[in-house]
């Protein structure tokens, strides 16, 4: 009775010097008006090498989240819940317009805790149907000067079958996007089989679908962008789809150096086969303006480099195709008025990748707000 009257006691302080430890992190945290983020968190993680990071910040914010009162808390410093922020987009409800894009969460691994940070909905994958090691490492590389990203993982992911038992967790709460692709040893003539694959495996835990033809990283991914390949591959997927008892959205992906009559055709494929929207744009292979002295890597080019040419893809697929359809604007979204001209050009929703690595989650809230008018 003695002994577990002290144990008691014990744990009974070291539960109180936590939560005295949280309580000044709290603190501190509230009161830093400018972007603790930027100031305190970047310096330190740009220090290590790219893609390590990324795991480390992945194995951290599940951490993080799972100490009591903190998903709360992150919520309440990033999250704005407002109704007027709420949008109804192809059928799919969303809390926010402000997305986290493909490539950040391929395998399903975080969405719940990104979800917390404030973001109305998380677009997993890309996904293959077999799990695949992506290209040999370094394959990740921060351009700082042009505030930057070149990738060329070439779809690293541990494939769409062990990505669906981390969606089963979902129960609704998070709305996903599965981005699917093509595994690289299979040929482009096959390539339709991959896609039906994981659209099939994913249809019931994901709430719409991207069909990623635009990646520069999966050598000749971008040939299925042509009329032809292109047309069968969104037509069978539509017909997968319009079997199923409710369908749902299918999207494609498009990259930013198609040219002015590659995006009419764009325009005409997507008007033919009736697919519900498209996501402008992915990485661009351009290397113009850079300062970098890495500009010169092979991969694809994200971030601020990128924004203007995104804006243009979408103000020109809005305007050509008099806004028959909807489109997810993404590409160098680095603050509030970069979102703010996307949706401006025609974009109903946005997304965040290299905004979001440079900015912090903070960077979601300002362009929430800034939708608010506040
Ligand atoms: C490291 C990295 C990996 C990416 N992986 C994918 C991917 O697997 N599938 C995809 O559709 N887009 C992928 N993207 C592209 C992004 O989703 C986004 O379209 C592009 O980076 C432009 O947006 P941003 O300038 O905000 O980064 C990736 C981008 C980066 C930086």
């Amino acid at each position: 009775m003695f002994f577990s009257k002290i144990r008691i006691q014990k744990v009974g302080n070291k539960d109180f010097h936590i939560r005295l430890c949280l309580f000044y992190f709290w603190r501190i945290f509230v009161q830093t008006k400018s972007n603790m983020y930027k100031q305190l968190i970047r310096p330190f993680l740009f220090k290590f090498d790219p893609e390590k990071i990324h795991y480390f910040t992945f194995s951290f914010l599940r951490k993080v989240f799972k100490i009591p009162g903190m998903s709360g808390f992150l919520k309440s410093k990033y999250a704005v819940e407002d109704k007027r922020l709420e949008r109804e987009v192809f059928g799919l409800k969303f809390k926010n317009p402000v997305g986290l894009a493909a490539g950040f969460d391929k395998d399903a691994k975080l969405y719940k805790e990104l979800s917390g940070l404030g973001f109305g909905f998380v677009e997993i994958g890309t996904l293959t149907p077999k799990p695949q090691h992506g290209n040999p490492k370094k394959r990740l590389f921060r351009l700082k000067e042009d505030q930057a990203i070149i990738n060329r993982m070439g779809f690293n992911n541990e494939g769409v079958v062990a990505a669906v038992e981390r969606l089963k967790k979902n129960n609704g709460e998070v709305l996903i996007g599965g981005n699917i692709g093509k595994n690289k040893v299979t040929p482009n003539e096959k390539a339709v089989e991959d896609y039906q694959i994981c659209f099939e495996a994913l249809f019931p835990y994901v709430d719409y679908f991207v069909v990623n033809v635009s990646s520069p990283n999966t050598p000749n991914l971008r040939a299925l962008q042509d009329k032809e390949p292109l047309t069968n591959l969104l037509n069978t997927l539509k017909q997968l789809n319009i079997e199923k008892p409710q369908p749902k959205p299918i999207l494609l992906k498009i990259a930013p150096d198609l040219t002015d009559s590659q995006l009419l055709d764009i325009i005409e494929i997507v008007q033919t086969t009736k697919i519900e929207g498209v996501i402008a744009t992915n990485t661009t292979i351009s290397r113009d303006g850079l300062q970098s002295e890495n500009k010169e890597e092979t991969g694809g080019l994200s971030g601020k480099p990128l924004t203007a040419r995104s804006t243009e893809v979408i103000q020109f697929l809005a305007e050509k195709s008099n806004r028959s359809f909807p489109i997810i604007g993404v590409g160098g979204i680095h603050s509030a008025k970069d979102a703010l001209d996307k949706l401006e050009a025609g974009a109903s929703l946005v997304q965040l990748y290299t905004g979001f690595i440079y900015e912090g989650p903070q960077l979601i809230k300002d362009i929430n707000q800034a939708i608010l008018g506040k």
